[in-house]
């Protein structure tokens, strides 16, 4: 019989073996994670801020390693790794793929040629993944939107090319896309937008992606939507306007076309609406007029008709910047404009719109106004008085319309922050005022084309920044001036 002693020594003994065997195994796993770094570490070709220098096979503990963070529980594995702006350059090697607990990987802003590895999609922990910025080349891995926990894609500024892999589009966990800047071409996935309550960020700008912008259907989180430039065509779906989370619908630079939908004017909490450089046509609907948050509205450069609401400077109050120039707009300037108390940017050029323009004076901070090529009239020029007292404004276009009388005074009495000025192509009379030296800040000066008489005053000798004259005349003395590049007559 052993005794009760032996007995419990042996149990002890099994224990321990048993532990040890466990721990050899679970630091085997942490083995693999080291491995994978010292793999990965391999694949870069130099990092001149030696930031991998206490990467060594030598040094067994990983985690400390720079760059490196691992998971608190044991045994070690590696959960993130940091490199952003890190000037590593090189290859990503597929071995980061063995780094089973990677939750976060921001190797963003480096100098990383070749292929994002298939294996990352092999990651089932990958939450984060962000590499920004360097001269990835190829496909996005059809495998990456396996994971069930990734959220945050962020692949802009490569030169990818190729489509978005259906499986980014099943990726129910996703929140963040970001795409921009790379060379991807064909459709968007059509469900892109479909059932999704996580997806709150989509940045597809400046890429080759064709078709049309798929329905919208139970998204429910999204709130920035970018899809400028690239050559997506048809109507924009009206099936946007239901989802409400929306801020920002950027569409501009594509070649959409039919109407606009009413239904955008449903999303309320919308900020930015940029439609600018489409084929859009028939009128901008009522209920866009009637979005009081928005802050941002261009539909510039389409072939929109109708006129501008009365009452857009009531309905609008918040705007900063309202660009509906190259249209086809008819109709006098709305005196409402005026209520516009944050508006920067103004540009109405190049449609239809007659009568006499109202007075701004109380949009302190307007910077650009653009009203050139429509019919305004000038009649008693109060309106040019009424800019003095926008202090800020840096551009000023009336050109191309059919102002009259001779040049009130007022002209140098605008703001001396005023560096793009012009009144070219309309009737006007008298002469250039000496005073106009006042506007010391002038880059442009065109007058051309109108009925003045006289020679440019030769105080304009004094602005030293003009490089852009235009006006007919004999006097050849402005060409003393020393940016003076271009005497257009
Ligand atoms: C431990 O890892 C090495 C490779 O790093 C492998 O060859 C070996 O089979 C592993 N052993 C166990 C028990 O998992
Ligand atoms: C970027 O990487 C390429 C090769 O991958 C190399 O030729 C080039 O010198 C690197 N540029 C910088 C600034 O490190
Ligand atoms: C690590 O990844 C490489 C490349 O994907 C693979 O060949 C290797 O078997 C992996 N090693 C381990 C220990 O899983
Ligand atoms: C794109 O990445 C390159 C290389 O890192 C960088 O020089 C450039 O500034 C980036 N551009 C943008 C818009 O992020
Ligand atoms: C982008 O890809 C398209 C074809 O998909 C190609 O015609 C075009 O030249 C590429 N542009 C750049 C800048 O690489
Ligand atoms: C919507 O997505 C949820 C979760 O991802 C899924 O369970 C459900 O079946 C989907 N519904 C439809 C109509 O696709
Ligand atoms: C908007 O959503 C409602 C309710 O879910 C639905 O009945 C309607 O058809 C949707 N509208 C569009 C244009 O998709
Ligand atoms: C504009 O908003 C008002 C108040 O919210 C509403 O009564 C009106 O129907 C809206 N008009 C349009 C064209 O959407
Ligand atoms: C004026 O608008 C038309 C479209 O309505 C456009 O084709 C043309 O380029 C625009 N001109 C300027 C100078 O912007
Ligand atoms: C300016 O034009 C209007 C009509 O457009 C005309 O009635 C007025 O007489 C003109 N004024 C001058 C000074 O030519
Ligand atoms: C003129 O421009 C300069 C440089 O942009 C700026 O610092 C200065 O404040 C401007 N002057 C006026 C009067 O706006």
């Amino acid at each position: 019989m052993p005794s009760m002693f032996t007995l419990l020594y042996i149990l002890l003994i099994l224990f321990s073996v048993r532990t040890t065997i466990l721990e050899a195994a679970q630091a085997n796993k942490s083995e693999i994670d080291r491995q994978a770094l010292l793999c990965f570490k391999s694949g870069i070709s130099s990092y001149p801020l030696g930031i991998l220098d206490s990467w060594s096979d030598d040094s067994l503990n990983f985690c400390g390693w720079k760059g490196v963070t691992c998971r608190t529980k044991f045994p070690p594995r590696v959960a993130s790794l940091n490199f952003n702006y890190a000037r590593l350059s090189g290859k990503l090697s597929g071995c980061l793929g063995n780094l089973t607990f990677l939750s976060r990987m921001n190797l963003a802003y480096n100098n990383l040629s070749g292929t994002i590895p298939e294996e990352l999609g092999m990651l089932p922990n990958l939450h984060t993944l962000n590499l920004a910025g360097s001269y990835l080349q190829g496909n996005i891995p059809i495998s990456l939107g396996a994971s069930n926990s990734l959220s945050y894609v962020y692949l802009a500024n490569n030169t990818l090319t190729g489509g978005i892999p259906l499986s980014l589009t099943d990726c129910s966990s996703l929140s963040t896309l970001i795409l921009s800047r790379n060379n991807l071409s064909g459709k968007i996935p059509s469900t892109l937008f479909d059932n999704s309550s996580k997806l709150a960020v989509v940045d597809l700008q400046k890429n080759s992606f064709t078709g049309l912008i798929p329905r919208f259907h139970k998204v429910t989180a999204l709130k920035f939507l970018c899809l400028t430039e690239n050559f997506l065509s048809g109507n924009i779906p009206p099936s946007i306007g239901n989802v409400s989370s929306l801020t920002s619908i950027l569409l501009g630079q594509n070649k959409l076309s039919g109407l606009i939908p009413e239904t955008i004017g449903h999303t309320t909490k919308l900020l930015e609406l940029d439609l600018s450089f489409n084929s859009l046509s028939g009128s901008v609907p009522l209920s866009l007029y009637n979005m009081t948050s928005l802050k941002y509205f261009s539909v510039g450069t389409n072939a929109l008709l109708g006129q501008i609401p009365s009452h857009i400077g009531y309905s609008l109050p918040n705007l900063h910047s309202l660009i509906l120039g190259s249209n086809k707009l008819e109709g006098l300037i709305p005196a409402s404009l005026a209520n516009m108390l944050n508006l920067q940017i103004l540009d109405l050029s190049n449609n239809s719109l007659h009568g006499s323009m109202p007075s701004l004076g109380s949009l302190a901070n307007l910077r650009q106004l653009d009203l050139g090529r429509n019919l305004l009239e000038a009649h008693d020029w109060s309106f040019l008085t009424s800019l003095e007292s926008c202090s800020q404004l840096t551009k000023l276009s009336l050109e191309g319309n059919a102002l009259n009388g001779s040049l009130p005074i007022a002209v140098v009495n605008l703001s001396p922050t005023l560096e793009d000025l012009s009144l070219a192509s309309n009737q006007i009379s008298g002469s250039i005022p000496v005073e106009i030296s006042n506007l010391v800040n002038l880059t442009s000066l065109r007058m051309e084309s109108n009925f003045l008489s006289g020679n440019i005053p030769s105080t304009i000798g004094k602005l030293q920044y003009l490089y852009i004259i235009s006006y007919q005349t004999t006097n050849y003395q402005v060409l003393s001036l020393p940016r003076l590049v271009t005497l257009l007559n």
